[in-house]
């Protein structure tokens, strides 16, 4: 059984200031989560809203999580998973909401931080009905929260929730979408990549360096094409036989096998497939001098992790600085898409990664702190602004 006894803090100075404070704010006398499972686990990170919806002649069981609305909307993607109870559905849309808010603040978007869940296995569970059931309940917020493709959901299924809703995006281009976001995501990987060399190695050439690549699908392969175009020396892995050879066969690049990558002699790792890549076991092993990559959740437990790559002398550069070009794309396209102009901003990652190495650096924290502390005096400084508006 989960412990859910967490004690709540509150920071009385952001609590004095701010109503839509991101901080851990509040005063529940019962600070015991199982007696507050819900309002109390939103307390934890100042949520603000859950709705949940439930239908019974679809089968529809889903949870959406606003969790900030200072920098505009809600935006995030709508999982679909058999969560084994309630429970692990509302902690993990709590999460990835609250996720979603740090990853649009730091990449200098107008947009909240929202996510969704359906519960349930989608190949028994989703149909037509179910999904546009779900439209009708994103449709019902009014636009505090505007749903994408995660998880489980697809482009088509996108298609289907916007017969009953407008408050959706990632929609393929023949829909007046953004289409596939992972050029835009990659380049992102690339450029922050760049300035991570710019302050390891004093240079942001990526020529001669050598470069493991980790997952090479949409995002990995798209990545892989700048690293070989700079002249890097790229190494690859993934499960799926395809990709090797198209990495490799179009790339030259180099494969490695899954028992000896993190054994490498490599100056960059770029984790691009799934999370907690960065862990007790691989940290053991890895010898090179940068972590960059676009997988989410990289490091396996984020202080851990963040304060032992610090100690080891590695840079990490925060996945959700590092792979923001995905909700960047997305954010262009509520007002007509553009891709220029998403790539442009998607360029901006090499400022914001500087700026967090260089405030981690003089304030001796790990990257990862350092982003989420420019997170939150982005929202804080424009909720006082709201404030007074
Ligand atoms: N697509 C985007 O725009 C975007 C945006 C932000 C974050 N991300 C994250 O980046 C990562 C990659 O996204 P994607 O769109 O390229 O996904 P994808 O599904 O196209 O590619 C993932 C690749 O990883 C491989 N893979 C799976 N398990 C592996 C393992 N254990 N070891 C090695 N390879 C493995 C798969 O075979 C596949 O080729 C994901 O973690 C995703 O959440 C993607």
């Amino acid at each position: 059984m989960i412990d859910f006894d967490i004690s709540i803090q509150i920071n009385p100075k952001l609590a004095a200031n701010l109503n839509h404070s991101i901080m851990e704010v509040k005063d529940l006398k019962d600070t015991s989560l199982a007696q507050n499972p819900v309002i109390g686990q939103m307390m934890l990170h100042n949520h603000e809203q859950i709705l949940f919806c439930n239908d019974n002649a679809t089968g529809l069981k889903a949870i959406i999580a606003v969790h900030n609305t200072v920098l505009g909307p809600s935006l995030g993607g709508t999982r679909m998973w058999n969560y084994n109870n309630e429970m692990e559905a509302l902690t993990d849309v709590l999460r990835l909401s609250r996720g979603m808010t740090y990853k649009s603040s730091v990449a200098g978007i107008n947009l909240g931080g929202g996510k969704a869940v359906i519960i349930g296995d989608a190949k028994k569970l989703k149909s037509e009905a179910l999904l546009r059931r779900f439209g009708k309940f994103v449709n019902s917020l009014g636009g505090k929260y505007i749903t994408a493709e995660d998880v489980a959901m697809s482009s088509r299924d996108m298609e289907i929730i916007k017969m009953e809703t407008d408050y959706v995006s990632g929609l393929p281009v023949n829909m007046g979408g953004s289409g596939d976001p992972s050029p835009v995501t990659a380049y992102g990987v690339y450029v922050s990549m760049k300035a991570s060399a710019k302050e390891v190695f004093g240079t942001d050439n990526l020529a001669g360096k050598k470069v493991l690549v980790q997952g090479i699908g949409n995002v990995g392969m798209h990545l892989v094409e700048h690293l070989t175009k700079e002249g890097a020396k790229v190494y690859v892995y993934d499960i799926t036989e395809e990709r090797i050879k198209m990495a490799v066969d179009t790339y030259k690049a180099e494969f490695v096998a899954a028992d000896k990558m993190f054994d490498l002699d490599i100056d960059i790792y770029a984790p691009c497939a799934l999370g907690a890549t960065v862990n007790d076991e691989t940290l053991s092993k890895l010898k090179c001098k940068i972590i960059c990559g676009a997988a989410n959740n990289q490091l396996a437990d984020e202080k851990k992790h963040g304060e032992l790559v610090m100690s080891k002398g590695i840079l990490y550069a925060p996945d959700f600085v590092v792979n923001a070009g995905g909700i960047i794309n997305v954010y262009y396209e509520l007002d007509g898409y553009n891709r220029e102009r998403a790539l442009a901003h998607a360029e901006k990652i090499y400022d914001t990664t500087w700026n967090i190495i260089q405030t981690a650096k003089a304030q001796n924290i790990p990257t990862y702190a350092a982003a989420n502390k420019i997170a939150e005096q982005r929202i804080e400084s424009i909720a006082r602004i709201n404030a007074v508006m």
